[in-house]
């Protein structure tokens, strides 16, 4: 068996008792071909989302039976190919929703607050002192939050925005709300909708040929000038060039990014922007939740392993 990365011993343990382990140690992630020499001989794999499971690696994996990703997204697996082979994939449901949603409101509070840009102006040694107009952010209460994708972690943003004041539109294609008084007042609408109405948008889909670039300079041109986007999902959601654009010109007031389109690398124009807040990937980047995925995952593992149907089989 093989796992791309150190995973907590809580984890590890399971999958020892059924089979012998593999663990590649390096931060680095392992390059395409390290990857397809390890899995030559190998029937199941815990992978992460900086593993390219394509086509080539899955046909260099000829025992292959189970991908377990550490990751709700699958989009670094090539999923209809591993079916084609009758290779289970599994991802990490659940157990992420409310980090990743606490994160995103990290963002939202720190975008909308200018907490960041607020922070890199203190550690360059300029503030001149509190002044009445000096860094003003944008009030949540009264405004609208926009989400875009109503799965499990769309829900869990969207349910928070009462604390803050704010109301909720969401635009999605499969998702309706839960049952509840609360998720009554969630106004269903058109992304175009959205976009032109929200003071927040915030991306919640995954990543498929579907949403890649979903947001394009037409669709931030739709945005109000006064609004923020936010980012947690996938970053080829976002067309990163055109966003850069967008903040430049004063198109949208600006952006917090969790995910970017060619990680890490980030492109030169968000580095050089005060109204945009980065951060490295961090959504479930709770000890608790990470824990709680990697386990999830090597019980995939250990479920197909032994014959039984997988947990957490993505669709
Ligand atoms: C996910 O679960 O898809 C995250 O992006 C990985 O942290």
């Amino acid at each position: 068996m093989l796992v791309t990365c150190r995973i907590p011993t809580a984890a590890l343990d399971p999958l020892r008792e059924i089979a012998d382990v593999e663990v590649h140690e390096r931060p680095a992630p392992l390059t395409p071909d390290e990857l397809q020499t390890a899995l030559r001989d190998k029937h199941g794999l815990v992978s992460v989302v900086t593993d390219r499971l394509d086509r080539a690696a899955l046909e260099a994996a000829a025992s292959l039976r189970v991908v377990a990703n550490i990751a709700v997204g699958y989009d670094n697996i090539d999923v209809a190919y591993a079916r084609h082979r009758g290779i289970v994939v599994t991802n990490t449901p659940d157990v992420l929703t409310e980090s990743v949603a606490a994160f995103t409101w990290g963002l939202i509070l720190a975008a909308t607050r200018r907490i960041s840009e607020g922070e890199r102006l203190v550690r360059r040694g300029e503030w001149r002192g509190w002044a009445l107009d000096f860094m003003l952010g944008m009030a949540l209460p009264g405004k609208r939050l926009g989400i875009v994708g109503l799965g499990a972690i769309g829900q869990a943003v969207a349910a928070k925005a009462a604390a803050f004041g704010m109301d909720v539109a969401y635009a999605s294609r499969s998702h309706r709300p839960p049952a509840g008084e609360e998720q009554a007042a969630w106004r269903r609408v058109s992304l175009d909708e959205l976009l032109v109405s929200c003071d927040v948008v915030s991306l919640h889909v995954p990543l498929t040929r579907e949403t890649t670039h979903l947001i394009d300079r037409k669709a931030l041109v739709r945005m109000r000038r006064s609004a923020w986007l936010i980012n947690t999902s996938r970053g080829p959601v976002v067309d990163e060039a055109a966003l850069v654009w967008a903040l430049e010109e004063g198109v949208i007031s600006g952006a917090a990014l969790d995910v970017f389109e060619r990680e890490p690398v980030v492109s030169e124009g968000l580095l050089a922007l005060d109204n945009v807040l980065l951060a490295p990937h961090l959504g479930s980047a709770t000890r608790e939740t990470r824990t709680a995925m990697a386990e999830l995952a090597a019980m995939n593992v250990v479920a197909v392993l032994q014959g039984r149907p997988a947990m957490t089989p993505v669709a």
